[in-house]
């Protein structure tokens, strides 16, 4: 069983992401795993996309609403945006501090939502993101997988703007998760369908194997 200090022994502290279709239940893990770095008294942020400053929570409520028409390049624009301030403001420094930081979705989600989802190019999309991001990578995503049905049950009558797009377009969302995590380096599945404690334990699991083997080369 992994410790919160095994997994950040150096001074530029690791940059987590915990990812999945709308209903997989990664912001309910990502508050568990910052709760787990705090009760062993390591510095942890935890954050969210689109969100985390001042700018990008103002761009999440034009990006979420969807009585507000807006195009898929836009979307992604308004996205990147969002996470360009992310990364200068808050993410980048706090790793650079020594602050393990956990965000509830970065680069992998527009991937997936404008990749998968929209079908803008995926080539186009990573070369958006590094401009974005500045290069700034999550040492490791870790992906929440359930089937769509039981993402459906869990979102009920939520309906933000991607949630209001139906079933085929959280299908190719979910799909384009499982697609990536099989390809993209630094990125882990794991079942998210069972208990919530079950799906923390393989989220530390697979942390702490990470840790592990990064120590090891
Ligand atoms: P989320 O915070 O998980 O929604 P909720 O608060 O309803 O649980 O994410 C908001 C939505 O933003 C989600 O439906 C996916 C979308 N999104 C993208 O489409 N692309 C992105 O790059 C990001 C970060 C989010």
């Amino acid at each position: 069983m992994p410790s919160p200090s095994k997994l950040a022994n150096s001074r530029r502290a690791p940059f987590f992401v915990l990812e999945g279709v709308d209903g997989s239940g990664k912001s309910t893990q990502a508050h568990l795993l910052a709760e787990w770095y705090r009760a062993a008294g390591q510095p942890v942020l935890l954050t969210r996309e689109p969100g985390g400053t001042a700018l990008a929570e103002r761009l999440r409520g034009l990006i979420l609403d969807p009585a507000i028409a807006c195009a898929s390049r836009a979307e992604l624009m308004m996205i990147l945006a969002a996470r360009a301030q992310h990364v200068a403001e808050v993410i980048a420094p706090a790793v650079q501090g020594g602050v393990t930081v956990i965000s509830d979705r970065f680069s992998l989600s527009t991937l997936a939502y404008q990749g998968y989802g929209r079908g803008l190019p995926l080539d186009e999309l990573r070369y958006a993101d590094a401009v974005a991001t500045g290069g700034c990578c999550p040492t490791l995503t870790v992906v929440l997988d359930i089937p769509l049905d039981t993402a459906f049950a869990r979102i009920g009558e939520r309906q933000d703007r991607f949630e209001g797009e139906g079933r085929a377009f959280l299908q190719r969302v979910v799909e384009g998760y499982r697609t990536l995590g099989a390809q993209e380096p630094h990125v882990r599945i794991i079942d998210g369908a069972g208990p919530v404690d079950a799906v923390q334990q393989a989220i530390r699991n697979v942390l702490g194997e990470y840790a592990l083997a990064a120590d090891q080369a």
